[in-house]
């Protein structure tokens, strides 16, 4: 595929420092669609209850922000944080609770919010912890799917995209902090021999 005098490939566009490019892999609208049609289904499968949203911070929030406006009816939402030792075939899997939640999920509908699922370690731990605490439903919802990465055998109930296993940023996702805000999802490269965003 051809460059740009700037080193850009074909449909790609400057990141924010000189390295960096990006190219959108799911556009704001896409997004946007197909998280209304996430919330109808799930507001289908549960049209009377109280949908007590979790986000896993703090990839999920523009997911949660979304999903929670459009589901109507009645939502309450909480958060709690998580930090995992490596990723990747030879993680140990150690999750660790670096924020828990505020109010008690013992009888609710409960929907756990993530922006990502990868290997399922992370999951993994968040299903064992909430079952634990007597939930009346424990659903799971993630943007995306990276389904090529799964160690953990846990599955989401409610997918947006399943995705190749590329380094993506926006909407929440983050590389070093940064690119959160975008509203897109976009794939991330970093030029230079052996640089890679992960
Ligand atoms: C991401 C995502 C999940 C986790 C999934 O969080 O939000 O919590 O990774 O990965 P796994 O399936 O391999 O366990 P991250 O650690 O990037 O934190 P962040 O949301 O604060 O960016």
């Amino acid at each position: 595929m051809g460059k740009t005098k700037k080193g850009l490939r074909a449909g790609e566009k400057p990141g924010h420092q000189a390295d960096e490019t990006l190219r959108v892999l799911i556009s704001k609208a896409r997004i946007q669609k197909r998280v209304g049609e996430i919330a109808r289904q799930i507001r289908r499968d549960f049209p009377k209850d109280i949908i007590h949203l979790i986000g896993v911070l703090k990839g999920s929030i523009f997911f949660l922000a979304d999903l929670a406006r459009e589901l109507g009816g009645e939502v309450s939402f909480d958060f709690l944080g998580v930090s995992s030792y490596g990723k990747g075939l030879d993680s140990t899997g150690e999750v660790k609770l670096t924020k828990d939640l505020d109010v008690t999920i013992e009888g609710k509908t409960v929907l756990v919010v993530e922006d990502i699922l990868d290997t399922g370690l992370t999951l993994k731990y968040l299903l064992k912890l909430f079952e634990e605490r007597k939930p009346k439903h424990l659903r799971v919802a993630v943007l995306l799917d990276k389904v090529d990465r799964r160690i953990a055998d846990v599955q989401a109930d409610y997918v947006g995209f399943e995705i190749p296993n590329e380094f993506v940023v926006g909407y929440g996702l983050d590389y070093a902090e940064r690119y959160r805000n975008l509203g897109d999802v976009c794939q991330l490269r970093i030029a230079g021999p052996g640089k890679k965003a992960e």
